[in-house]
């Protein structure tokens, strides 16, 4: 990711920010319509849930200048989500539901350029959590 790219994301959250209510509102209700199954995993309210998904947006848009940080951010993240029931498949339904979510909400502000830049981050930020998950199984 070039640092172009970055200041591209950064700028895109920016314009997000102001309709984070909105965009976690949508997202959930459209990830329970496409995957019904994945509703029991979530215990909390979705109104938390919806906060808690835009600071780890927020947290992972701001420190992709540092690598090491959100590395160390996502092991974490990627680990917690083994015990919340995530798997392998929910993380494509879940990325393919994030950018319909921005697509809509957003509009024409949500360019074809920024949902390729939006799916290949969300494609790095998946794989270094499922990586994480699959070195918390124990070794056969
Ligand atoms: C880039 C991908 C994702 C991000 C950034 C993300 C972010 C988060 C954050 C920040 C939390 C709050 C708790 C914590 O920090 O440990 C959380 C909880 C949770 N996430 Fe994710 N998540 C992602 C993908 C997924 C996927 C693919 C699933 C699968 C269905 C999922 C299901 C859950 C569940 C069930 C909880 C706990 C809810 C509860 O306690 O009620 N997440 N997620």
């Amino acid at each position: 990711m070039t640092p172009d790219d970055v200041a591209k994301l950064q700028y895109s959250f920016g314009q997000m920010v102001p309709k984070k209510d909105e965009i976690a509102k949508v997202f959930y209700e459209r990830l329970f319509e496409v995957a019904p199954a994945v509703r029991p995993l979530f215990k909390g309210s979705i109104e938390e849930q919806g906060q808690k998904l835009v600071m780890a947006l927020r947290q992972i848009v701001l420190s992709l200048k540092q690598p090491n940080e959100l590395t160390t951010f996502l092991k974490g993240l990627g680990e917690r989500h083994v015990g919340y029931g995530a798997v392998a498949a929910h993380y494509d339904v879940v990325g393919g539901v994030l950018l319909w979510t921005f697509e809509n909400v957003m509009g024409n502000d949500f360019t074809p350029e920024l949902k390729e830049l939006w799916g290949g981050a969300y494609g790095v930020i998946s794989a270094a959590m499922q990586e994480a998950a699959a070195s918390l199984e124990p070794a056969e």
